[in-house]
Order: C-alpha cells, then sequence, then structure tokens
C-alpha cells in the first residue's frame, strides 16, 4: 500500500493554475512527481506562473481561453501535441459575478454558466481521448471538479450565475461519474470554502464571516491539495461522483 496515495509520474492539467486555488493545486501536483500543465489566459502570466512552479518539479504552460468552444478545442489540440495520455484534469478555472438581481445583466449570467459549466463539460469532452489513454497505461484517469459550498447551500451574495452554475457543475459530476465509470475515469468534485485567492481576499473578509467557519479560519494551500492528492490516486478508485466540502464545516 506504500504507492496508494501516489501521483508520482502521472501526467496532469489544472485550468486556472496560474492563480489561487488552482495554483495551490498544481504546486502540490508538481511536488508530488506529477507532470503538470497549467491553464490561463495571458501567455505570460501562463509562463511565468510555470516557470515559478518549475523549481518544485516539472510544470509546463498552456496558455488558452476556457470561455469559448475554440479556446477549449485549442487547449485540448496543444496538449495532445506534448502528451499520449492524461491521468488527471483538474478543472478549476472559474470566475464570479454579482449583482443586485433587479440589475443582473445577461452577460453576468452567461459569461459565468459558459466558463464554471459549459467548458468544465466540453474541456472534459474533448480530453476524453487522452484519459481513456490513460487508463490503458495504468488502469484509472482522473477527473476533478472544483465546484463551491455556493453549490451546496445559497450563499450571502447576490451572484445567481455562480451558484447556480457550481450546483450544475455538482450534479454533472454524478452524471460523468456514472458513465464514466465503468471505464474506468474516476470523476469527483470538491466544494471549497474559504481560500486566498483573487476571488476571495482574507482582506475582504470580515472576521465575522469566519463565524460561518466551524473550524475558524480559511483554507489552506494542505487543505486543498490534500484532497486532490486523494481524488487523484489509487485509494479514491472506488469514490465516484462524490461532492467532497474542504470549506472547513462550512456547510454544516
Ligand atoms: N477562493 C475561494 O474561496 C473559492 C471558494 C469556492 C470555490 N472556488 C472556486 O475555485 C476555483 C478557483 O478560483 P480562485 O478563487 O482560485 O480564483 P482566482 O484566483 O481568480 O483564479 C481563477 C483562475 O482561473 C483562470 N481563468 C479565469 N478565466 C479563465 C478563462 N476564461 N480561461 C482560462 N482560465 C481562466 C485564471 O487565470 P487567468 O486570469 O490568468 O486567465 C486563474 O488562474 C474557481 O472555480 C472558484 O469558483 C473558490
Amino acid at each position: 500500500m506504500s504507492d496508494l496515495f501516489s501521483v508520482k509520474g502521472k501526467v496532469a492539467l489544472v485550468t486556472g493554475g496560474t492563480s489561487g486555488i488552482g495554483q495551490m493545486i498544481a504546486r502540490g501536483l508538481v511536488e508530488n512527481g506529477a507532470r503538470t500543465y497549467i491553464v490561463g489566459r495571458s501567455v505570460q502570466t501562463c509562463t511565468d506562473a510555470a516557470k515559478e512552479l518549475s523549481q518544485y518539479g516539472e510544470c509546463l504552460p498552456l496558455p488558452g481561453d476556457l470561455s469559448t468552444m475554440a479556446g477549449v478545442e485549442a487547449v485540448i489540440a496543444a496538449l495532445c501535441a506534448k502528451e499520449k495520455q492524461l491521468d488527471i484534469l483538474v478543472n478549476n478555472a472559474g470566475a464570479m459575478y454579482d449583482a443586485p438581481l433587479d440589475e443582473f445583466t445577461e452577460e453576468g449570467w452567461d459569461s459565468i454558466i459558459d466558463l464554471n459549466l459549459k467548458s468544465v463539460f466540453f474541456l472534459s469532452q474533448k480530453a476524453l481521448p487522452l484519459l481513456r489513454a490513460a487508463v490503458a497505461a495504468n488502469e484509472q484517469a482522473s477527473v476533478i471538479n472544483i465546484g463551491s459550498v455556493g453549490g451546496l447551500r445559497v450563499g450571502p451574495k447576490e451572484n445567481y450565475s455562480y451558484q447556480a452554475a457550481k450546483a450544475g457543475l455538482h450534479h454533472l459530476t454524478g452524471s460523468l461519474a456514472k458513465r464514466l465509470g465503468p471505464e474506468n475515469i474516476i470523476v469527483n468534485a470538491i466544494a471549497p470554502g474559504f481560500f486566498e485567492s483573487r476571488l476571495t481576499s482574507a482582506k475582504d473578509l470580515p472576521p465575522a464571516v469566519l463565524q460561518m467557519v466551524p473550524r475558524r479560519r480559511m483554507g489552506n494551500p494542505d487543505d486543498i491539495v490534500g484532497a486532490v492528492i486523494y481524488l487523484s490516486s489509487r485509494a479514491a478508485s472506488f469514490v465516484a461522483g462524490a461532492v467532497i466540502p474542504v470549506s472547513g464545516g462550512m456547510t454544516l
């Protein structure tokens, strides 16, 4: 059982690996020996982030805009040019928009649903040949969708499209897990609580907000990396369609 939680030698793709939670996840996978590709929109930012993470192992930039089908296809084409298989796909890239109900815009609805929900479905679909090749080589491939506690219970913000997209993503995780489980592709989701990022800054969180968190703190990199390593490894082989809250108990 010594390699039960191992991701050493695997190939991973982390969307949104240039910042926040995605960067924490990418670093964790890199440090644990996975060759990890990171996606972000800016070529410069993506290249710089990959260079920074390369001090811990193998990290490569794969710049692209996942909010469009053309962008999704281009990212997978670029990955196919470099790799024959993909063992771990972390669908993490996401954005948030919030506005009072009467002022909520169509753009604020469509842009969030497109990136946080639609792109996860089509990136996973386009990655299937690479994921299937990983199963042929290593018996298992893993897809991990980064949802949110906002998709498990209605939060205080008026971020209607975000919460709907995340609830939809949790349900989509189950649909894909059911379809792909027999093929040894295990699909699960993580629902994070508060983690330091561009979306959620500790500076902007009033201390009272942490009263909603039984653990009374924000998440740290080990918290999210531990869950991702688990779901990426043989240890989670019998776990399918789960949505694991990593939120310090916020959903209780
Ligand atoms: N932080 C939290 O407290 C929290 C809580 C619950 C869930 N989450 C979820 O965690 C995930 C990561 O969020 P975060 O908080 O770490 O936010 P973040 O710091 O803003 O990071 C978002 C990442 O997504 C990438 N991205 C955004 N739009 C993209 C696009 N169109 N194409 C490709 N990449 C794109 C960004 O890269 P570029 O800007 O370089 O393109 C960046 O790397 C999201 O799905 C979010 O909903 C976060």
